[in-house]
């Protein structure tokens, strides 16, 4: 499983069930790199897209400890152990954990890569990513270019777990 999240400095990823930021070309990355792919998400990253949707043109699997959570379009698992269960049908590189924090800090230990886009600014924030850099058995392995949008400067950065 592969993670990806876009942070701030402070590996800040959210407020208010809300993003910090758009950069509508990491916007378009993550639909490249999730389109026909499995995405995995917590109950309250699912009820921050518009109208509660699910993403198009992916599988859509949900976390949530109510059992009678459901909605159209998602397939809703009640706990981490039934969940890894279910994505072992699926070949590791196809299978993205898009968040939020909650589900970040579960799914860390069964993820050996991060796609992280990495923002230059500080915002205020209430919901982060874990600090892979404060993580020994994470490293860097590649950075983009620095990228810009309007004042903000960012890059697509990966993280791979060491002996990987
Ligand atoms: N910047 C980014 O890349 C990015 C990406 C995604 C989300 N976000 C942001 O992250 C924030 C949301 O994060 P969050 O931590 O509040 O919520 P979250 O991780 O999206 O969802 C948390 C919910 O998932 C369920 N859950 C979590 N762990 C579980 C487990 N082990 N077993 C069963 N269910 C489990 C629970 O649902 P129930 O309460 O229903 O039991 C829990 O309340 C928002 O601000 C969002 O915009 C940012």
């Amino acid at each position: 499983m592969i993670l990806i999240a876009a942070v701030d400095r402070n590996w800040g990823i959210g407020k208010d069930n809300s993003l910090l930021f758009r950069i509508p070309a990491d916007q378009r990355f993550f639909r490249e790199t999730t389109t026909g792919k499995v995405v995995v998400m917590g109950r309250r990253t699912l009820e921050s897209f518009p109208g509660g949707a699910p993403l198009k043109n992916r599988t859509n699997i949900v976390l949530s400890r109510n059992p009678s959570y459901e909605k159209k379009g998602v397939t809703v698992f009640n706990d981490t152990e039934s969940l890894l269960t279910e994505l072992e049908k699926y070949p590791k590189d196809s299978v993205f954990c898009i968040g939020g924090a909650a589900v970040y800090k579960e799914l860390l230990p069964y993820c050996d890569r991060a796609l992280i886009t990495k923002v230059e600014e500080a915002y205020e924030a209430d919901a982060y990513f874990p600090d892979l850099n404060k993580l020994e058995d994470w490293k860097v392995t590649e950075v983009s270019e620095e990228q810009t949008c309007f004042d903000l400067v960012y890059h697509f950065m990966t993280y791979e777990r060491k002996g990987k």
